[in-house]
């Protein structure tokens, strides 16, 4: 990076409070007294730094760490580090499903960082959630901000086996469930997948958002792969500190990088990584803080010009912690670049092109080349059709090449309850051709789209040696997961949307090569049906479940609230006098 101007203007956000006159002034400074600081400490650039450390977030665990190494190189670059906290979202512990706080998660962000007197901010993230709220609130703020993850996990390693979550974890529960893992081997499995902190360690949600950061540009080359446990990731940290100075000094903005080439440049990545069909709703999300148009067909062009370069699980072979030795984000993107928007800004003051111009393939094996891509399309298709009038996504990567053209009975269950009640019944009349539809699974009728759409297969046909089927519903997937699954359909089922409609026995047409998703039902009795169909009765009355309902937005639109669109730029602070 280039040297960096470290003085504030008078009238900066941190100075103004600090040196406002009367009362006012007295109060901020004598009460920052309180906390071991002088005046020559409060002339520095404030510098927020949002820790989104919980207990109840593992992957979060080790942030304490981080926030110290951000601090050292706040001190370092001449500013004055201040940490706050907002709420933590926790994949693994939040029910029904993280992403019902997303929104939330985001609007703390941003009203933390308007709230306070801070010149710049870095944020800490990492777990599912947790970096999509992260890019959305710092959009919609729109100060000086900088984006530090925590970092996958290192590998599992189990009886000779790598392990990831949680790719492996719905992998060997199928195996259990199947009667091919005995008690002892499920147990030695819970030992031995989650070796250290960090989030999950295939290319799944987190792993995806975490390195769309490097090609967004808003956070330092590495944040995507430098596995948690590497010092190398304390040193990120650092000098993330470091640089947020010298972006709170020049003013340099999320809305000078987040646009819509960088918007593009992460879908590049996103096909070529074959990442997680979540950044089809986050990125929307995102677009719509920032005024972008990012319709669903734009991933869908973008992934056929893409080639799939990076081999990792659930889409390949090898974890992040091979992707980071292997050259990580960086290498790829410097292979991409004959596709990207080379001259995208960046928060390093460079562009994308500069700042992956020494980065190399270290192992051809773990990343391809363009000229050798492990596939010539990215992994991911938009689906249209009567089923899907507003769209559908699979990851036909991760899919069966043998299911990319299918005709199916529908066997149908009309919500999670149903589901989980009926999978496992032995006289469920099902078998491996027909394809698994779930209703009320998406944003309202969820609530807040769980992550339910690789619907497990029935027990029966997994005794027979089943291990994958098309299955469709309005729900998410996690990027963990694989399998011919149809997810996002749009619009859900719960406000009226085709799918409401179907019934088990009738006959769905799935066509991924001609980007097709077809209920064969003759178009007079889907009318009749639409016509007799009654929206289920609201989950949420109250509080925040009911703002939730009142306000999301369908899948293709980033399940924001309709509220929360645009952005508000924080200017100056607003401080009463007394
Ligand atoms: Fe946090 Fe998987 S549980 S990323």
């Amino acid at each position: 990076m280039a040297e960096q101007r470290t003085e504030m203007t008078e009238d900066a956000r941190g100075r103004a409070f600090f040196n406002e006159a009367d009362a006012a002034g007295l109060m901020h400074r004598a009460f920052t007294r309180s906390l071991g600081f002088d005046r020559a400490d409060m002339n520095r650039p404030l510098i927020g730094i949002l820790n989104t450390y919980s207990e109840m977030n593992n992957c979060h665990a080790h942030f304490p760490e981080l926030v110290e190494a951000v601090k050292r190189g706040v001190w370092q670059a001449g500013g004055f580090p201040l940490e706050f906290p907002t709420i933590s979202l926790g994949e693994i512990y939040l029910t029904p499903t993280s992403m019902l706080w997303r929104n939330l998660a985001a609007m703390d962000t941003e009203e933390m960082i308007r709230g306070n007197p801070m010149d710049g901010v870095v944020v800490l993230c990492g777990c599912d959630k947790t970096t999509p709220a992260a890019l959305m609130g710092v959009a919609s703020a729109d100060l000086p901000a900088l984006l530090v993850s925590g970092g996958p996990m290192l590998n599992g390693h189990w009886r000779g086996q790598t392990l990831g979550a949680c790719t492996d974890c719905r992998r060997l529960t199928t195996e259990y469930r199947a009667g091919n893992l005995s008690d002892v081997e499920y147990a030695e499995v819970e030992e031995n997948l989650v070796r250290s902190r960090g989030h999950c360690m295939v290319m799944g949600t987190a792993s995806t958002m975490n390195s769309l950061t490097e090609a967004l540009g808003i956070s330092l080359p590495g944040n995507g792969a430098v596995p948690a446990a590497d010092s190398r990731r304390i040193l990120l940290a650092e000098r993330a500190g470091r640089r947020i100075v010298g972006m709170a000094v020049e003013g340099l903005r999320p809305s000078q990088v987040l646009t819509r080439e960088s918007m593009e440049n992460a879908i590049t990545l996103l096909c070529a990584l074959g990442g997680s069909t979540n950044a089809v709703v986050h990125l929307p999300a995102l677009a719509g803080r920032l005024g972008v148009d990012l319709p669903l067909d734009l991933f869908d062009s973008i992934s056929r010009r893409t080639p799939l370069l990076a081999n990792v699980r659930p889409t390949g072979s090898f974890q992040m912690e091979d992707f980071f030795y292997a050259g990580g984000v960086s290498a790829v993107l410097r292979q991409l670049l004959p596709l990207l928007h080379g001259d995208a800004f960046t928060v390093t003051g460079r562009t994308v092109a500069e700042n992956v111009a020494e980065s190399e393939i270290v192992d051809s094996e773990v990343v391809h080349t363009l000229d050798n891509p492990l596939k010539s399309e990215g992994g991911l298709a938009i689906l249209r059709g009567n089923l899907a009038p507003a769209g559908a996504v699979i990851k036909h990567a991760a899919a069966s090449p043998g299911l990319m053209r299918h005709r199916g009975r529908a066997v149908v269950f009309d919500g999670i309850a149903d589901l989980q009640g009926k999978i496992d019944d032995p006289d469920l009349d099902v078998n491996a051709e027909d394809i698994l539809v779930l209703q009320n699974a998406g944003p309202l009728g969820g609530p807040g789209m769980p992550e339910v759409g690789n619907l497990p297969i029935p027990k029966k046909l997994l005794k027979e040696g089943v291990r994958d089927m098309v299955r469709i519903s309005d729900a998410r997937m996690s990027g963990t997961a694989f399998g011919t699954i149809v997810l996002h359909v749009a619009p859900e089922a719960a406000v009226g949307g085709p799918l409401a409609v179907v019934r088990t026995g009738d006959e769905i047409e799935l066509d991924v090569p001609g980007r097709r998703l077809e209920l064969r039902v003759e178009p007079e009795e889907m009318q009749r049906r639409l016509a007799e169909w009654r929206q289920p009765q609201p989950v949420y009355r109250r509080g925040y479940g009911k703002l939730f309902l009142d306000h999301v937005m369908q899948a293709p639109q980033g399940m924001d609230f309709d509220f929360l669109l645009g952005r508000d730029p924080v200017e100056t602070i607003a401080q009463p006098k007394f």
